[in-house]
C-alpha cells in the first residue's frame, strides 16, 4: 500500500496522535490526503440520463451492399469488426433511483473506428416527446423535482405534456407495454432522428437507425415493476452484469431505413420531425449488421460514469439532418461533458479514440496524454504539423426560407398516435388506458387533465372516452369534438 504518490504507508489503521489519546496531529499527511480525496469523489451527475449500466463489445458488419450507402469505413465490408462501449440508462431518475420505472431508456453507443470515434446517442423509442431543443430544459424541469416540495409532480408533467401535443406519440409508446423493459437486454434501440449518410461518389441519403434485440422485446407488468423496484433497485445493472459474467452475451441486429435524399421534400410527414416514424411499407428496414456485448467494465466510476457520448461525434460518410432537436443536442453534450468531467475529457481511457489523435488543442485541467509534446500548437504551419484531410469534408446542401423562429408546418400530432393506439391489443389498450389513468389520477387540477383528454379524443374518440371514464371526469362536447 503505498500514498498516492506512490511512497509506503506504514499504518492506515491508526492517525498519528500525541500519545494514546491526544489529538490528531496535522503532520498525518496521509490521513489528510485520504479525507480530502474522499471529500472530492463525488462529480456532477448527468443532467438528464443519471443511472445506467454500460458494456464493451463489437459491431460486426453482415450486408456488403451497405457501402452503397456510406462511405463509413466502419461499415465498408462483411465482416469487418469495430470495437465499441455501450451505455443504458434511466432518463429523470437521479443516480440512486430504481431501475424498473416507467421512462423512456438510453441507449448509448461509442463505435470506436479507425477513422475515429462515432457516438450513436440514443433511446429505445423511435420518437421523443418533443421537437425542437429550444423546450428540453422546460420538459426535463418538469420530470425532475418540484422546485419548493422536491418531490415529483405530475401536475408539471401534465401541464407540460397537455400544452405540448406533440408528446402524444411518445408518451403512448410510454405508457404501452414497452414503457417499462423487462431487463435492458430485451428492448430495442433507435438512433430516433434522421442522419444522413453519404457514398464514395458524394451521393446522400436520410436515415434511421433501428437496432433490434435478438433476446426480443419484453416489459414488465407495472405492479411487478413497482415490487422490484422496492426489492432492487438496480435490477436492470445487475441483470445486464450477470448476463455477460455468465457468457449470455446478449445481441442486436442494426437495421437502417434509407430514404432517397429528394423525397425528404414531398414525404407525407416531416421527416426531420423527431415525434414521427417513417413507415416500414415505405421504407423498409435494412440489415446493416450486429451488435454483441461480450465484456463488462473493470470499474464503474472509471469507464462508466466517465462515459462521454455526444451526438455530435461523426465519421466520414455520417452526418446531421437539420432535425432541430439533433441540432441542439450536437451542441449541448459536449458542453455537458465539458462541465462534468473537463475540457480534456477525450483523454479518459473509455473516452480515448483508438485511431490517432492530431489536432492543435493544448492544455486545460487534467491533460495527461502529454499534450502534444514538442510538435506545434498552431496552425497553418511549416514544421510538417498535421493538416486537413479535405476527404473528410461534409457534404454541401442547400438551405432556403428566412431566419425566423419558424414552427414546424404540421400540427398534426393525432394521426401515428392514434394508429399507434389502433394497432394494440384489446389487452394491451387495457394496460395501456390503465397506466394513463393511474399517471394522471394524482393531477390536482380538473383543467390539465381535461386538456390532456381532448388531445386522446383528437387520436381516438374511444380512447378519450375511456380515460375519461377511468378517471371519473364529465368531459364537455366541446373537448370531444
Ligand atoms: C444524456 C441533453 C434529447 C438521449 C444527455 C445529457 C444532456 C442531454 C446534457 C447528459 C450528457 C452527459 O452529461 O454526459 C439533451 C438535449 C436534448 C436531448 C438538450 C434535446 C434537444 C435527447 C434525445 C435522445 C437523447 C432525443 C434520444 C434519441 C440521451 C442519452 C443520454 C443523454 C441516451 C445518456 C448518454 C450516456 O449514456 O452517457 N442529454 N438531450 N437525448 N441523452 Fe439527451
Amino acid at each position: 500500500m503505498t500514498t498516492a504518490a506512490g511512497a509506503p504507508v506504514a499504518d492506515n489503521q491508526n492517525s498519528i496522535t500525541a500519545g494514546q489519546r491526544g489529538p490528531t496531529l496535522i503532520q498525518d499527511f496521509h490521513l489528510l490526503e485520504k479525507l480530502a480525496h474522499f471529500n472530492r469523489e463525488r462529480i456532477p451527475e448527468r443532467i438528464v440520463h443519471a443511472k445506467g449500466a454500460g458494456a464493451y463489445g463489437y459491431f460486426e458488419v453482415t450486408n456488403d451492399e451497405i457501402s452503397k450507402y456510406t462511405k463509413a469505413d466502419f461499415l465498408s465490408e462483411a465482416g469487418k469488426r469495430t470495437d465499441l462501449f455501450i451505455r443504458f440508462s434511466t432518463v429523470a431518475g437521479e443516480l440512486g433511483s430504481a431501475d424498473t420505472v416507467r421512462d423512456p431508456r438510453g441507449f448509448s453507443v461509442k463505435f470506436y473506428t479507425n477513422e475515429g470515434n462515432y457516438d450513436l446517442v440514443g433511446n429505445n423509442t423511435p420518437i421523443f416527446f418533443i421537437r425542437d431543443a429550444i423546450k428540453f430544459p422546460d420538459f426535463i424541469h418538469t420530470q425532475k423535482r418540484n422546485p419548493q416540495t422536491h418531490l415529483k409532480d405530475k401536475d408539471m408533467v401534465w401541464d407540460f405534456w397537455s400544452l405540448s401535443p406533440e408528446s402524444l406519440h411518445q408518451i403512448t409508446y410510454l405508457h404501452g407495454d414497452r414503457g417499462i423493459p423487462a431487463t435492458f437486454r430485451h428492448m430495442n434501440g433507435y438512433g430516433s432522428h434522421t442522419f444522413k449518410w453519404v457514398n464514395k461518389d458524394g451521393e446522400a441519403f436520410w436515415i434511421k437507425y433501428h437496432f433490434i434485440s435478438e433476446q426480443g422485446v419484453k416489459g414488465l407488468e407495472a405492479s411487478l415493476a413497482e415490487k422490484i423496484a422496492g426489492e432492487n433497485p438496480d435490477y436492470h445493472i445487475e441483470d445486464l452484469h450477470n448476463a455477460i459474467a455468465n457468457e449470455d452475451f446478449p445481441v442486436w441486429k442494426l437495421y437502417v431505413q434509407i430514404m432517397p435524399y429528394e423525397d425528404a421534400k414531398t414525404y407525407k410527414w416531416d421527416p426531420f420531425d423527431v415525434t414521427k416514424v417513417w413507415s416500414k411499407k415505405d421504407y423498409p428496414r435494412i440489415e446493416v449488421g450486429r451488435m454483441v456485448l461480450n465484456r463488462n467494465p473493470e470499474n464503474y466510476f472509471a469507464e462508466v460514469e466517465q462515459a462521454a457520448f455526444s451526438p455530435g461525434q461523426f465519421v466520414p460518410g455520417i452526418e446531421a439532418s437539420p432535425d432541430k432537436m439533433l441540432q441542439g443536442r450536437l451542441f449541448a453534450y459536449s458542453d455537458a461533458h465539458r462541465y462534468r468531467l473537463g475540457v480534456n475529457h477525450h483523454q479518459i481511457p473509455v473516452n480515448r479514440p483508438k485511431a490517432e489523435v492530431n489536432h492543435y488543442q493544448r492544455d486545460g485541467f487534467m491533460a495527461v496524454n502529454g499534450n502534444g509534446g514538442s510538435k506545434p500548437n498552431y496552425e497553418p504551419n511549416s514544421v510538417n504539423g498535421p493538416v486537413e484531410d479535405p476527404t473528410a469534408k461534409i457534404k454541401p446542401f442547400d438551405v432556403y426560407g428566412e431566419a425566423d423562429s419558424v414552427p414546424y408546418d404540421s400540427d398534426d400530432h393525432y394521426t401515428q398516435a392514434g394508429d399507434l393506439y389502433r394497432l394494440m391489443s384489446a389487452d394491451e389498450k387495457d394496460r395501456l388506458i390503465q397506466a394513463f389513468v393511474d399517471h394522471m389520477k394524482p393531477v390536482t387540477r380538473d383543467e390539465i387533465k381535461l386538456r390532456q383528454i381532448e388531445h386522446f379524443y383528437k387520436a381516438d374518440a374511444e380512447w378519450g372516452e375511456r380515460i375519461a371514464q377511468g378517471l371519473g371526469l364529465q368531459v364537455p362536447e366541446s373537448v370531444k369534438s
